[in-house]
């Protein structure tokens, strides 16, 4: 297949276009650039060996849109572009509402004129929100917490709206837990701007040596030591779970909703250990209060996704932070430095 793949500069899009390719399909880029690198594409074509076609451009800019479907010719979209930072969207949230779901709104648009109907959409497992147990189930009800979370619970449901048309959309929901880790070359990761809201990247720049302490967000949870416990998975592994979802039709009309992680967690604490074996370094920790809003634990049932996808997440949390650790070595700025 020919896929469109929105933010694919990104560090979950950037791994996707590799296993995209690495599973016979081609790719097509098209990015705007806020929150990720041209670098990023041009480490893509050096590992895949031939350029990418890439376009920089804002999805909703339904012109600029539409010529690339005109000369590209796709036969399916994965969609990763939006923002995606919790604690900002709190703060600006009319950038999230109009950002995420104008620009989602707007592709929807382009790809019904184009008679694109094949979608795979990328969702989060904060659509969940607080809803009790700790086993997140697909069929649980929706109860986001931040504006982030509803941006992805409101194009969830804008898309099973779209697919009640019964117009012969195919659409894929997938609802991701923690991504981590990197590409086993070192070329591409994840490379956040200013100081890391999430906790890999955060124990990453530790070890290397340019923050002085991770911060634990609350040691009084109860969880196996008292540290928050979430379904980390590899992002090689959720790349390789877009491609499933793109291979697997459930045919026109559907918008089945796949929860991708492993299935069980690692408390922060863990997660430290596991990066101090994997860098061999000192990695010193300083207790905090709980943040606001954060669970104390949750993690995947990956159960339908193994079934009906036949994917599961094969990468341990260890080889996860070995490839994190050789990314954050070879490219101590991320892609800054090149
Ligand atoms: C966060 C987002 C979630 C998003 C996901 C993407 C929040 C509330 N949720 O999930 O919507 O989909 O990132 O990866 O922000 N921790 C520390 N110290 C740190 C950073 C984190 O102790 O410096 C702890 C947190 O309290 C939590 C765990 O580490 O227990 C994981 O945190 P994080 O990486 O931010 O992910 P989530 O909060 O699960």
């Amino acid at each position: 297949m020919r896929v469109l793949v929105t933010g694919g500069a990104g560090y979950i899009g950037s791994h996707t276009v590799l296993a995209l390719l690495a599973a016979g399909h081609e790719a097509v880029v098209v990015d705007n650039l806020s929150n990720s690198s041209e670098e990023a594409l041009a480490r893509l074509a050096e590992l895949a060996g031939r350029p990418i076609p890439f376009t920089r451009l804002d999805l909703r800019d339904r012109d600029a849109l539409g010529r690339v479907f005109d000369r590209e010719a796709v036969d399916a979209v994965i969609h990763f572009a939006g923002d995606k930072a919790v604690g900002e969207s709190v703060r600006v949230p009319l950038q999230y509402y109009d950002n995420n779901i104008a620009s989602t709104v707007a592709l929807c648009e382009v790809m019904r004129t184009r008679s694109v109907r094949t979608l795979v959409f990328s969702s989060s497992a904060t659509v969940y929100g607080d809803p009790g147990p700790r086993l997140f189930v697909e069929t649980m009800p929706l109860s986001p917490v931040s504006p982030y979370g509803w941006t992805k619970a409101m194009i969830e449901q804008i898309l099973l709206d779209l697919v009640a048309t019964g117009d012969g959309w195919d659409v894929t929901r997938l609802r991701y837990f923690n991504p981590i880790g990197a590409h086993p070359s070192g070329r591409i990761g994840e490379d956040p701007t200013g100081v890391p809201n999430n906790l890999l990247p955060f124990v990453s720049q530790v070890a290397i040596g340019q923050r002085p302490a991770v911060t634990v967000f609350g040691d009084d949870y109860d969880t196996v030591d008292g540290t928050g416990v979430r379904d980390y998975l590899h992002v090689s592994d959720l790349a390789t779970g877009h491609v499933a979802a793109l291979e697997h039709s459930a045919g026109p009309d559907s918008c089945e909703a796949y929860n991708l992680g492993r299935g069980h967690g690692s408390s922060v604490l863990q997660v430290i250990e596991a990066f101090r074996a994997a860098s061999g370094r000192e990695i010193a920790v300083r207790m905090a209060p709980r943040r606001p809003g954060d669970l104390a634990a949750c993690w995947a049932d990956p159960s339908k996704a193994q079934r009906v996808l036949g994917w599961t997440a094969d990468h341990t949390l260890e080889e996860a932070c070995v490839d994190t650790w050789r990314w954050q070595t070879a490219n101590p700025n991320g892609y800054r430095a090149a």
